[in-house]
């Protein structure tokens, strides 16, 4: 008998990014972002970019958006249509909706004299609505939504000046929406930076002479930010709760070679060493070494580390899809990166390679509270599928059986007593994604007939999933 264990007040929902499904990339006054740079083309490596992919001349822009499809720029309309979408979550019963403020709404130039007001008013109306829908919002202040500036005229998050521009956006939001959300994410996916180095620290390839450098020296600066909101919220004594936020990269070694083992460690260690920094406030001895070992001098000044130890942040983001398996066969260069992952032959991927593995939930959440006892938000979990529209509906039992044994995972994580105390789907209602800039790389309980190269009606459809996470929502996980 499978004892549910789910708390009343869980806050079941789901999780969206404003450049993956806003649109509008150039109304009520938005500058450009990261994100309305990628165009769609699937033979494209948008990870890592060059300053001449870029400009931000408006005019360039245009005429470049008559060569291509950037779909980014327009998600799925969701700034015109939100209202009637958040219609539907209401609908499945969502409690939760975790959404990201597109920073060059709110600062178009790299001017902060005054916020956009027009930007700060559709979060204003999304807010509100969210609420007025029965759910609670969660804000992720940073989520790929680096305005082109940052990377223009301050090469990206490796500079401090970017860290300043940060809290000056962060603070805006927090005095602005403290008392109508509780718990913020300051950097989405704070460890991502070294699969998806564009989109989460905006350094151009060719504007830098160390890569690598450039990559962990911007991550320390987001921590950094992030304590300095975390510091801020404290002294306004603002009621929220700011958390730190990983994907999940936990790595399974292919075998018990002791070589496998330890360079299984490693490459956990590189996952965990920013939450160690932002939940035990300080570098462990570990990565100080491989730093050395790398030549990476990074810039930490005394008082960034005094601020780290003095603001450790609440709460664990988490994002899982996936596990992962190591070799050292696979992986002779462990020097710069995480290691690459390798297929593991027990476990079934998805079209994309992503290894299905419920279990691989309940390990990698049983390794994070036995390392920091903190509660733990599901920020994102999901899987991304080609779907087909059939009698107006989509017969998705692929997204329910996925989704299915990952709640029964973490069911089995609130038997040993961890705090969990939300799972957010990520994507409820089908959206751009964020690695391939496909359409059809579809995670939602709705889906919106759109294809890769932006055609479509934009019409809404309920999947066979939307009814089966309703349920789960309204037994509060007893169906399961
Ligand atoms: C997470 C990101 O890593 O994965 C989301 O926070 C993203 O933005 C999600 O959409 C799924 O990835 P993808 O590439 O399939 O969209």
């Amino acid at each position: 008998m499978n004892k549910i264990l789910f708390p009343n007040d869980f806050l079941w929902g789901g999780a969206i990014a404003a450049n993956q499904i806003e649109g509008a990339w150039n109304e009520d006054g938005k500058g450009i972002g990261l994100s309305d740079l990628f165009i769609y083309n699937p033979d494209k490596d948008n990870s890592k970019l060059h300053s001449s992919d870029m400009t931000s001349k408006q005019v360039e822009f245009a005429k470049r958006d008559k060569q291509g499809y950037y779909p980014k720029r327009h998600g799925i309309d969701f700034y015109h249509t939100y209202k009637d979408d958040l219609k539907y979550l209401k609908e499945m019963g969502f409690k939760t909706l975790r959404i990201s403020i597109n920073w060059a709404r709110i600062y178009p130039t790299i001017n902060t004299s005054h916020p956009n007001d027009l930007g700060l008013k559709f979060y204003d109306d999304l807010i509100d609505e969210i609420i007025k829908n029965g759910m609670e919002p969660i804000i992720t202040i940073l989520h790929y939504e680096i305005p082109l500036y940052i990377t223009e005229e301050l090469g990206g998050w490796q500079n401090k000046k970017t860290i300043e521009l940060y809290e000056i956006f962060g603070k805006t939001l927090l005095d602005r929406y403290h008392s109508k959300v509780k718990y913020w994410i300051p950097i989405n996916q704070i460890n991502l930076v070294h699969i998806e180095p564009f989109l989460s620290v905006g350094t151009c390839i060719d504007k830098t002479d160390n890569y690598e450098l450039s990559k962990f020296q911007g991550v320390h600066n987001q921590m950094v930010a992030s304590a300095l909101l975390k510091k801020y919220a404290t002294e306004q004594k603002y009621n929220v709760k700011i958390g730190s936020m990983l994907a999940d990269l936990t790595a399974y070694p292919e075998n018990a070679n002791p070589d496998n083992v330890l360079l299984a460690l490693k490459h956990n260690r590189l996952n965990y060493y920013h939450t160690d920094v932002q939940f035990r406030g300080e570098y462990p001895g570990y990565i100080r070494r491989y730093f050395e070992e790398n030549n990476l001098s990074i810039e930490i000044l005394e008082s960034e580390e005094k601020l780290l130890k003095n603001n450790v942040l609440d709460f664990l983001a988490i994002s899982y899809y996936f596990s992962q398996m190591v070799s050292v066969d696979q992986s002779k260069d462990f020097s710069t990166s995480y290691a690459s992952s390798k297929k593991n032959p027990f476990i079934d991927a998805t079209p994309w390679g992503w290894a299905i593995d419920p279990k691989g939930l309940y390990n990698c959440l049983s390794c994070y509270w036995d390392r920091y006892q903190k509660p733990i938000l599901i920020a994102e979990n999901g899987l991304g599928m080609h779907d087909e529209l059939v009698n107006e509906t989509v017969n998705d039992d692929y997204r329910i059986v996925y989704l299915q044994a990952h709640l029964i995972a973490l069911n089995e994580c609130l038997k040993d007593g961890i705090d969990i105390f939300g799972f957010c789907a990520w994507g409820p209602i089908d959206l751009v994604s964020a690695s391939t800039q496909e359409m059809e790389k579809r995670y939602g309980f709705i889906f919106v007939d759109i294809d890769n190269e932006g055609n479509g009606t934009k019409k809404r459809y309920r999947k066979k999933s939307f009814y089966w996470y309703k349920n789960v929502i309204a037994t509060n996980g007893a169906c399961l």
